[in-house]
């Protein structure tokens, strides 16, 4: 199986006041640099920064100031050797020359470790100056985005650069394609100023679940990052990606489905009980309350008993109309009318592992989930999202990866050298695009 680990955040719930938290050096280069040595100490596949160009103070008071994460994985990829480094980026505040030059400077410098998460955005509009566009506009853009960002990657062949003193050659132009590009949001000649890269172009990640976002997860996608809380919402998903990839002319093979995955972990059940419950005692509900209002798509929750369950006119009538995102609302939603979840389990679930699927115990008994679904159609690995750091990385990767060895389900050792090779995907072909209008 795969395993990738995403740091959204210092810690969930109220988890950055534990005592071991180290959350006020969450913009730290050593403090990073420690999380991603551990996580290659563990073999994991990569390391992958979430990231939204926004900063909601005062509105969400115990939001993290970050690092950027382009910045952040080029100094990453000089200290680590072997794991993948996946990036957030936005195809809606970014134009595609300047990020296929960004992701493929971080290819060179990683030597073939890079990725790029491709997010269509649905915060950090007022920093743009430009008002939120409606989904469908934000994933035709995507596609637009992709296409041409895909043609500067293959703009100068592999065997371009010849580099030869004794002749004075230094590029062989007949191998140096502009792309001339002229479409409805981009106009861009090319070539690129960028040399190929060696993974030829990064990994393509995508996140985004609602039914437009999966068929263009199914079109471009390498691996999908997605959020399901149960094991049969995980299996669905898979089921219906694997068709619509089919569906879209590739191999379903090609394209690694990893859920997000959110772990408490202790060496007894009991210990990982004591660590959710002491970042649950700690959690801030008024903050959580707000995030939760943004999650199902921007409703009032106020006033309501935190030990009763939400009312059905406060929920969004039809999260498919909404705006700025669908398939988290629409999670949430089905979440609030599940029996049982009250308010406050609402805010606890949104400020530990918001919607995503949620383990709770020993080594053993994460290792026997992370088993079953992998087993059972349900994943192809996992986007590991630690709820407490650094002890729930440390004891992860210490702990339930070397019973996942024991059982033949995850790799001893790296076997190449590049995100690709971890992740079993082709280096894609060239493909010339010169000329296209
Ligand atoms: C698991 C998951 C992780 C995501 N991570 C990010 C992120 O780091 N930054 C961001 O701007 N959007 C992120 N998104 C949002 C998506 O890119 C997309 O804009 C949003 O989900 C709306 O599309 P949808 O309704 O198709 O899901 C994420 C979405 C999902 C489902």
């Amino acid at each position: 199986m795969h395993i990738a680990m995403a740091i959204t955040q210092p810690d969930s719930l109220g988890g950055w006041r534990r005592e071991v938290s180290r959350a006020a050096e969450f913009s730290s280069l050593d403090y990073w640099v420690e999380i991603a040595q551990v996580a290659e100490r563990g073999k994991l596949d990569a390391l992958f920064i979430a990231d939204a160009p926004v900063l909601e103070l005062p509105s969400r008071p115990r939001q993290a100031p970050k690092l950027e994460p382009i910045g952040l994985l080029s100094a990453l990829a000089a200290r680590t050797s072997r794991i993948g480094l996946v990036g957030t980026s936005s195809t809606t505040y970014n134009e595609p020359y300047t990020l296929a030059r960004q992701f493929a400077t971080l290819d060179h410098l990683s030597n073939g470790r890079a990725g790029w998460n491709i997010v269509t955005s649905f915060l950090g509009t007022r920093n743009y100056g430009v008002p939120l566009a409606a989904q469908p506009d934000r994933y035709a853009r995507a596609e637009e985005f992709i296409e041409v960002a895909t043609a500067l990657w293959d703009s100068i062949a592999d065997d371009a650069l010849l580099v030869d003193k004794a002749s004075g050659i230094y590029t062989d132009v007949t191998k140096v394609h502009p792309i001339n590009h002229s479409g409805g949001y981009f106009n861009v000649e090319g070539p690129l100023d960028v040399s190929r890269s060696p993974q030829g172009r990064p990994v393509l990640v995508q996140a985004g679940a609602s039914a437009t976002g999966r068929d263009f997860a199914a079109r471009y996608a390498e691996v999908i990052f997605s959020a399901a809380p149960n094991i049969s919402s995980a299996q669905e998903f898979y089921g219906d990606m694997r068709r619509r990839i089919a569906a879209a002319g590739r191999d379903p093979g090609q394209v690694k489905l990893l859920p997000g995955c959110s772990t408490f972990i202790g060496s007894t059940e009991e210990e990982a009980c004591r660590i959710r419950d002491e970042a649950v005692s700690l959690m801030d509900v008024d903050y959580g309350l707000i995030g939760l209002q943004e999650e199902l798509g921007g409703v009032d929750l106020s006033g309501l008993d935190l030990d009763e369950p939400i009312p059905v006119d406060r929920l969004p009538e039809d999260t498919s109309a909404l705006v700025a995102r669908q398939s988290r609302p629409q999670l949430f939603k089905e979440l609030a009318l599940t029996p049982g979840y009250t308010l406050r389990r609402m805010i606890e679930t949104h400020l530990s592992h918001n919607g995503h699927w949620n383990l709770v115990g020993s080594p053993e008994q994460i290792a026997d989930s992370l088993q079953e679904w992998f087993t059972n159609e349900a994943c192809d690995g996992i986007m590991l999202v630690p709820a407490h750091t650094p002890d729930g990385i440390e004891i992860f990767v210490d702990e339930v990866v070397p019973i996942l060895q024991r059982r033949g389900l995850f790799r001893m050792e790296y076997k190449g050298n590049s995100l690709r090779d971890h992740l079993g995907l082709q280096r894609p072909d060239m493909q010339r695009r010169d000329g296209r209008s």
